[in-house]
């Protein structure tokens, strides 16, 4: 059975090098970050997981950091169902895991995009991870009830099916293009150059690469541009150690972590400008205990 496996493991590496190096000719600089990327995921697999202690009043932990749920949540609802008919009416799956592998955006994840962008009323939102669109879909949709803002949306498609790229944000209709800028490539090519450009960031959504690799380099991008009071959401916080680290040595974030819809994931909620209150606990962080998975 192990020798399957791995033979199987070796054919998967062999087209996936193939894949590559089809690429590399196109892109060799997202090439090279491409298998980066794959490496250090693969060391992140093997490392202890940090034991993140989630909110379990999780509205309450983001009522204060952000302020009331705005009045609008069926709304906010509306827009999700109808991006997901959107989705399933061009003939797609959506969900977990339905995007070439990637996740389709969770449900809270898009409430905690449409409360913060409701709310913070941001002028510039920044994402990282867009495949089919869902959580664009909703800020989209909220910048556009704000009547103010854009959002600039970061996103490298899948190698491994073509017809992945054609998928990338197909829940935003054409409506909503007048906000939205959609930049093709990795986080670590065009975030630095975006954020060049941009005066500040009021919102920034992480849910690309989700090593620890990749989510400090985002964190570590956007924190110095991100205003006081902006906030940053992380998705999948449990898969790295990135958000610990970031805990640790951050002296002006104030954040908790709450469970995803479908209470296997976490996400990560936090806002510049307030002193830790330790109000999200990370045990390991005291003890130094963590736990494999
Ligand atoms: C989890 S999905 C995003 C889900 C989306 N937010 C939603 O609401 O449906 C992750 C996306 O990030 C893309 N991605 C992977 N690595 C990336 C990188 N280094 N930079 C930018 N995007 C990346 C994947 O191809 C995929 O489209």
């Amino acid at each position: 059975m192990r020798a399957v496996e791995r033979s199987r493991g070796l054919v998967e590496a062999g087209r996936y090098a193939g894949l590559v190096g089809a690429a590399a000719v196109a892109h060799p600089v997202e090439s090279v970050e491409r298998v980066v990327e794959r490496i250090v995921e693969w060391q992140d697999l093997r490392r202890r997981k940090w034991q993140y202690d989630p909110t379990e009043a999780w509205e309450e932990g983001v009522r204060r950091l952000i302020g009331a749920a705005p009045q609008d949540i069926d709304v906010f609802q509306r827009v999700w169902t109808n991006a997901l008919d959107d989705v399933r009416g061009r003939g797609l799956s959506a969900g977990r895991g339905a995007f070439g592998g990637w996740d389709d955006g969770d449900v809270r994840l898009g409430l905690l995009a449409w409360w913060c962008t409701r709310r913070l009323r941001p002028e510039f939102v920044v994402e990282t991870g867009v495949a089919r669109g869902l959580t664009s879909r909703v800020v989209l949709e909220a910048l556009e009830r704000n009547g103010r803002g854009n959002l600039w949306s970061i996103d490298l498609p899948p190698l491994i099916k073509k017809e992945l790229s054609a998928e990338t944000g197909t829940a935003v209709p054409p409506s909503l293009f007048g906000r939205w800028v959609l930049l093709v490539g990795s986080s670590r090519r065009r975030l630095p150059e975006l954020l060049r450009q941009l005066p500040r960031v009021d919102l920034f959504l992480h849910d690309s690469m989700h090593t620890t690799r990749n989510v400090h380099f985002e964190l570590n991008s956007i924190w110095p541009k991100l205003r006081q009071g902006g906030a940053v959401l992380v998705d999948d916080v449990e898969r790295n150690h990135a958000v610990a680290d970031f805990r640790r040595s951050s002296t002006d974030a104030e954040g908790i972590v709450c469970r995803a819809e479908d209470g296997r994931a976490l996400i990560g909620v936090f806002v510049k400008g307030r002193r830790p209150t330790g109000m999200m606990m990370l045990p390991g962080q005291a003890t130094g205990r963590c736990t494999r998975r």
